[in-house]
């Protein structure tokens, strides 16, 4: 990997410390560009017009986001974030009141509270499963906890307030040898983790384009696959995700884009195809290992400062690490940081009311690092975290 050159790729990175890429990462200049000249030519030819211009490029988008996931370009839904794309896939089983999903502590706080929603709408029921003492969901009470009723497993792969990863494999194995649906978040794991959604055991897996994948805000997908396509209904329909065949019927589209929106942010859906290809063209594995090799540096050099409190607890850790000093509150490290240029952010405590381990304690900082921070960056971080 050609550290300068992708910086390079993105001016930015000259002039800030950018660690919230948990947040929303630094877009490479070849996707801003992609963004901007598609509303260029919009405004230049009219919107449609436009679509019609750069329909291979609008096509291409499934292919690469199948590329990414291990999938087919059929089985990707183009969708405005990672929440709605959740929502669409719980919203799609057809459940039945007394239906059970399971899920863990460590959920993110929309995803947890549509599976609230939907309870309150269709009866169904929600069994939290315990995190073990890694902080990830624990394997053994999970399987023990399948009844006849149980019908999905839903997992966040990496938490938005905390970079341990979950063992999304193992739990979609439990899935599939109960023959429950499997929703997998990998809102913060896309970009970050090579993903297989056939290794993962996935019926469903949403995410977003802004973060690890450096693509565009206002952008999302939802992978569903194809073979459970028949028992599913998405909540909504248009003229897109169905076609009207008579004055009193339709049909839905045979694939995943029965999920998706006639109307929607064209420009990041091709900004998010750039972004999609200039991962792979990194390399998702070589993107993985220096993330997890700037992580561990982090970590190493904050343990050196003795009033600072890491909160990961797995040996399988994101870019993603959340700390806190007695002495001084979320909100002034993150003041302070930002100060010095480095951008980070907060995890509020009341958004993470499951997690019984930090349930009641103060906000944390959050340190998100991408594959494109460097080791000098680490270091003025660790530097301006210690000078107080
Ligand atoms: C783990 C996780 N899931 C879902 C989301 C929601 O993503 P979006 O804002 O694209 O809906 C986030 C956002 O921070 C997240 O961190």
């Amino acid at each position: 990997m050609d550290i300068q050159q992708i910086r390079q790729q993105c001016k930015a990175t000259s002039k800030l410390v950018h660690f919230n890429n948990a947040g929303a990462a630094l877009s490479p200049e070849a996707v801003t560009s992609a963004v901007l000249d598609y509303l260029r030519l919009e405004q230049r030819v009219g919107g449609y017009e436009a679509a019609h211009t750069k329909a291979t490029e609008l096509d291409a988008f499934y292919a690469s986001m199948a590329e990414l996931l291990h999938c087919q370009p059929d089985e990707i839904a183009f969708v405005e974030n990672a929440t709605r794309a959740w929502d669409q896939a719980i919203y799609a089983v057809r459940w039945q009141a007394g239906d059970e999903i399971l899920t863990g502590e460590m959920e993110y706080a929309s995803n947890y509270m549509g599976l609230l929603h939907l309870q309150k709408q269709t009866g169904i029921k929600i069994r939290l499963i315990p995190s073990d003492d890694q902080r990830q969901i624990d394997l053994a009470r999970l399987s023990a906890a399948i009844t006849p009723r149980s019908r999905m497993i839903a997992l966040t792969h990496i938490a938005s307030q905390c970079g341990d990863i979950q063992p999304a494999a193992e739990v979609g194995r439990i899935a599939q040898e109960h023959g429950l649906y499997f929703l997998l978040d990998a809102c913060q794991s896309t970009g970050q983790l090579d993903l297989d959604v056939n290794a993962l055991h996935c019926d469903f897996l949403c995410g977003t384009g802004r973060k690890y994948l450096r693509g565009p805000r206002g952008t999302g997908f939802l992978y569903v696959r194809a073979s459970k396509l028949p028992d599913l209904q998405p909540i909504f329909v248009d003229l897109h995700a169905a076609k009207w065949t008579a004055a009193n019927s339709y049909e839905l589209q045979a694939n995943a884009s029965q999920f998706e929106n006639f109307e929607r942010f064209v420009a990041g859906q091709l900004g998010l195809a750039v972004a999609v290809d200039y991962a792979l063209q990194i390399g998702l594995e070589s993107i993985a290992e220096r993330i997890q090799l700037l992580v561990n540096k982090t970590v190493s050099a904050l343990d050196d400062l003795p009033d600072i409190k890491i909160h990961e607890r797995s040996m399988q850790r994101s870019g993603i690490i959340t700390l806190s000093r007695q002495q001084e509150p979320a909100s002034a490290l993150h003041a302070r940081l930002a100060g010095a240029g480095i951008n980070t952010s907060i995890v509020k405590a009341a958004n993470t009311r499951l997690d019984t381990q930090i349930n009641g304690q103060q906000d944390r900082l959050r340190a998100s690092l991408h594959y494109y921070n460097s080791e000098e960056e680490i270091e003025r971080f660790v530097r301006v975290l210690g000078a107080h």
